[in-house]
């Protein structure tokens, strides 16, 4: 079957005043006719299909151009919807969805009959998510379905925490985008596994391993592949494996203290700029008038470590702006500190290719 003709990409503008409305309407017949709808959550942007059609699923890796073997998270608006789409559930699902849901908690448990393979990649276990987004929540309820929904990017490029970005990625190959503004968080949402004996979280985001265990009582781990610099371990989320979110150009950490990362930064710049290369540089807000120096180009406020969320909900977008200016070289400043630390370096250090330099 031939998925990818192209087709007329609707695009509709929504907020919390229009939920109800003709083009909500819409969207959610979409959905349950198979076809699919981009819709943001308050993480990243989705691109929603329904969840027990395995047709849909298929759609869904053709227009990502994603390996089907890389499962997607399935979207529900109540929690009862648990035990339709899993099996099993232990008793920490509840305790967790009462203190995160809705919110950008992903829960792996056993999947049910009723979730297809093509949605799991092959996997008998299956991710569940609610997310708290009126929109997110509005669609899922007007399609009478569940919605499985990977990031709504391309797959290799970074996720899309607006519209524009998805429309980039995905016009022309999904029947409709719904704007619903940008989105608060900007990386994706933690991911834990309740089927191992340990809770084990699989992708670090907003949700810190620290709340997690502080609501469940007892220890959380970090699955050991995530942490792996090198690919000694796998980690057990398939989708954790690719190089996801690389940009076109070479990005470099540098870590240190504050004054010797600035000038450490200075002088990369003024070697490749030397040698005719287009560069950018990443610093946390309070630092951008260190690379004031009359070298430094392309110098972007990536945020500030003093509230982690302005520097996770501007990174991928950051990132899609170096390829647009063709940055050739990339230097930014490390963002490891306080709660959303760990998350927003698990991202940087992949979009890096794990080259950190140490000062
Ligand atoms: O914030 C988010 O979670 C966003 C929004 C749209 O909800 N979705 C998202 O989906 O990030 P995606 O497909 O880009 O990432 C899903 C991740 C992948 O790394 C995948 O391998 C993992 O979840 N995953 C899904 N089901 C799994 C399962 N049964 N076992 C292990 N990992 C699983
Ligand atoms: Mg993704």
């Amino acid at each position: 079957m031939l998925y990818n003709r192209r087709m007329e990409t609707q695009i509709i503008k929504i907020n919390k005043e229009n939920l109800d409305s003709i083009e909500m309407d819409e969207a959610g017949k979409l959905i349950a006719a198979g076809e699919l709808v981009a819709f943001p959550t308050e993480t990243v942007y989705g691109l929603g299909g329904d969840a027990l059609d395995p047709e849909a699923a298929h759609k869904i890796y053709a227009a990502k151009g994603r390996p089907s073997d890389n499962p997607l998270i399935v979207h529900i608006a109540e929690y009862e919807d648990m035990y339709r789409v899993g099996r099993n559930i232990p008793p920490q699902a509840k305790l967790l969805a009462d203190a995160f849901w809705p919110g950008p908690l992903t829960m792996i448990v056993e999947k049910s009959d009723n979730v297809p393979y093509a949605t799991t990649g092959g996997m008998d276990t299956v991710a569940v998510r609610m997310p708290n987004h009126p929109v997110a929540l509005a669609l899922i309820r007007k399609s009478g379905c569940l919605i499985a929904a990977p990031s709504a990017n391309t797959s290799g490029r970074p996720s899309p925490s607006k519209a524009s970005h998805v429309a980039e990625d995905l016009s022309g190959k999904i029947a409709m985008i719904i704007d619903g503004g940008e989105v608060s968080i900007g990386i994706e949402s933690t991911i834990i596994d309740l089927t191992e004996k340990t809770p084990m979280v699989l992708r670090p985001g907003y949700i810190t391993p620290k709340m997690l265990s502080d609501v469940l009582g007892e220890e959380v781990i970090i699955d050991p592949g995530i942490i792996a610099a090198d690919d000694t371990k796998k980690p057990k989320a398939p989708g954790m494996k690719y190089t996801h979110y690389a940009p076109k150009g070479k990005l470099t950490i540098v870590e240190g203290s504050r004054e010797d990362v600035a000038a450490k930064i200075r002088s990369l710049v003024a070697e490749k700029k030397a040698e005719g290369y287009k560069t950018a540089v990443l610093c946390d807000t309070d630092n951008v008038k260190l690379y004031d120096d009359g070298v430094c180009e392309n110098v972007f406020d990536a945020g500030t470590k003093r509230n982690e969320i302005t520097v996770s909900a501007g990174l991928y977008s950051l990132l899609r702006t170096c390829d647009d200016i063709g940055a050739q070289y990339m230097y930014s400043e490390s963002f490891e500190e306080g709660d959303m630390g760990y998350a927003i370096m698990n991202r940087l250090i992949k979009a890096a290719g794990h080259r950190i330099i140490k000062v």
